[in-house]
């Protein structure tokens, strides 16, 4: 059911100028740009993230740069909003029969479920090559990885518990 609200609110999603003039206090130039190429449901899902974060008093700046790009991995690839659909449906029946039907293979139908699947490592290389510090680059490759049981280890596990839950709830 959450998963069906969210599709329903990217479908609705905006992004108000307030919300731009903010990057700019958190990313630079091409990383703002880099931000702004993202469909705008992925911008508004990383803005709502962001702000989930600070109103927790978060204002960490590498974990707040990473809430705004963790999923600019989704961008490009031909990911459209009918392989979003076919995902969820595909999540909700068998997750792993998502990895069968991922395909490396740029020129493949099959291409967009591979983006999908491995949206993290694609997103800390564009994040990398915009100039995000070393820790918003691990952020956003770490931010599928499944929630750590264990008590944190370094100031990177504890960045990362927290943008999991601000992006489990968004
Ligand atoms: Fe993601
Ligand atoms: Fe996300």
């Amino acid at each position: 059911m959450y998963r069906v609200s969210q599709f329903f609110r990217a479908l609705v999603a905006w992004v108000t100028k307030r919300d731009i003039g903010l990057l700019s206090e958190y990313l630079t130039p091409p990383q703002a740009e880099l931000f702004q190429r993202m469909p705008r449901c992925d911008q508004r899902h990383g803005l709502d993230v962001f702000y989930a974060l600070r109103r927790k008093q978060h204002h960490d700046h590498d974990l707040l740069a990473a809430a705004l790009l963790h999923d600019v991995g989704k961008s490009g690839g031909g990911l459209r909003l009918w392989h979003r659909v076919l995902i969820v449906l595909i999540e909700a029946i068998g997750p792993q029969l998502l990895d069968r039907l991922a395909e490396d293979e740029p020129r493949s139908w099959r291409y967009p479920f591979f983006v999908h699947q491995h949206h993290p490592e694609l997103g800390a290389e564009l994040a990398q090559a915009v100039g995000c510090s070393p820790v918003t680059v691990e952020l956003i490759r770490r931010h599928q990885e499944p929630p750590a049981s264990s008590p944190f280890g370094t100031r990177q596990d504890e960045l990362l518990a927290a943008l999991q839950e601000a992006d489990g709830v968004n």
